[in-house]
């Protein structure tokens, strides 16, 4: 049987180091992303989740390693060019144009494509995928609910025509019901022969949509998952409660730090992650 590590690679990062100032928000992260493969990122607040895709995306300048796409030399490219080669961020918390409607949001995405004859198509391809946005075309992207901005968001990613897209926190403040229709939409995308990264703090929903997971703590991968592999419960639980680094609270949750606080998570956690493999 073949598994998606035997298909091509598209993006390769190579010990990716990414700082501000003092701060090694990522230190020497490594993976290979392969053709329609579903990669993801999980880790608690502040593991340099955002930071790993941005020193990707080029939204920031690595401070060390390398990054091939489609193995082309990308590192340090500037976002704009980036995405002209398709490798395309949705960030954390949309950041969408607020006064501009649904469809110049959309419109915007394909910017970098230029007068490309494949722009109205691909605008109906959004639309269908989530219908909500054509029936929101003219309404102003900042007065719409938060699930409705994340789908935007996503469909401006795709406008752009990604070879890669990487998706920062797509649950992030959303009800569960929304949660369920971003799901199936990331998942209706694999299925038309997308590659997707995704980053994610909500641990069931990446275990329902990756083929593979990273689990990342201060800045570097603790452990991984082969594809459709039991997770260690152990090293997610010990990365969100930042309990593997050597006495180490940095990057664990504000209400996790120990004592009767870290076990309420850790028994908060395991429940989530079983009801994930009940899933
Ligand atoms: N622009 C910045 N300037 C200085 N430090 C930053 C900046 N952005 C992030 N950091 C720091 O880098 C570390 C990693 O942050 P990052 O946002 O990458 O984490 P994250 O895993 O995405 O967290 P979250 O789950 O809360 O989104 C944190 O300690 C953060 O304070
Ligand atoms: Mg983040």
């Amino acid at each position: 049987m073949t598994t998606v590590t035997d298909r091509p690679t598209v993006l390769h990062v190579e010990d990716l180091s990414v700082s501000y100032g003092p701060v090694r928000a990522v230190r020497g992260v490594s993976f290979a992303l392969h053709e329609n493969e579903c990669l993801g990122v999980v880790g608690a607040n502040g593991a340099g989740k955002s930071s790993l895709l941005a020193g990707i995306a080029g939204l920031v300048r690595p401070s060390g390693g390398r990054v091939s796409l489609g193995g082309t030399h990308v590192t340090g490219s500037r976002t704009e060019d980036n995405v002209r080669r398709g490798l395309v961020l949705v960030p954390e918390r949309r950041q969408l144009f607020a006064s501009m409607s649904v469809h110049d949001n959309l419109l915007l995405g394909s910017y970098v494509r230029g007068r490309d004859r494949r722009v109205p198509e691909e605008l109906e391809r959004v639309e269908a995928l989530f219908p909500i946005l054509a029936e929101r075309r003219e309404q102003r992207a900042g007065t719409l609910s938060g699930g409705e901005q994340q789908m935007l968001a996503i469909g401006r990613g795709l406008m752009s025509f990604p070879q890669v897209l990487m998706v920062d926190e797509p649950s992030l403040g959303l009800a569960p019901v929304v949660v369920d229709t971003v799901a199936d939409a990331l998942r209706e995308l694999r299925r038309q022969g997308l590659t997707l990264l995704i980053v994610e703090q909500n641990v069931r929903l990446a275990m329902a949509l990756a083929d593979h997971l990273l689990v990342m703590e201060q800045g570097v991968i603790v452990s991984e998952t082969g594809a459709g592999s039991a997770l260690s419960q152990e090293a997610l639980i010990a990365a969100y409660l930042g309990g593997t680094g050597a006495g180490s609270t940095e990057g664990a949750p504000g209400d996790a730090s120990g004592g009767m606080g870290e076990e309420i998570s850790r028994s908060l956690l395991q429940t989530e992650l079983s009801k994930g493999e009940q899933k």
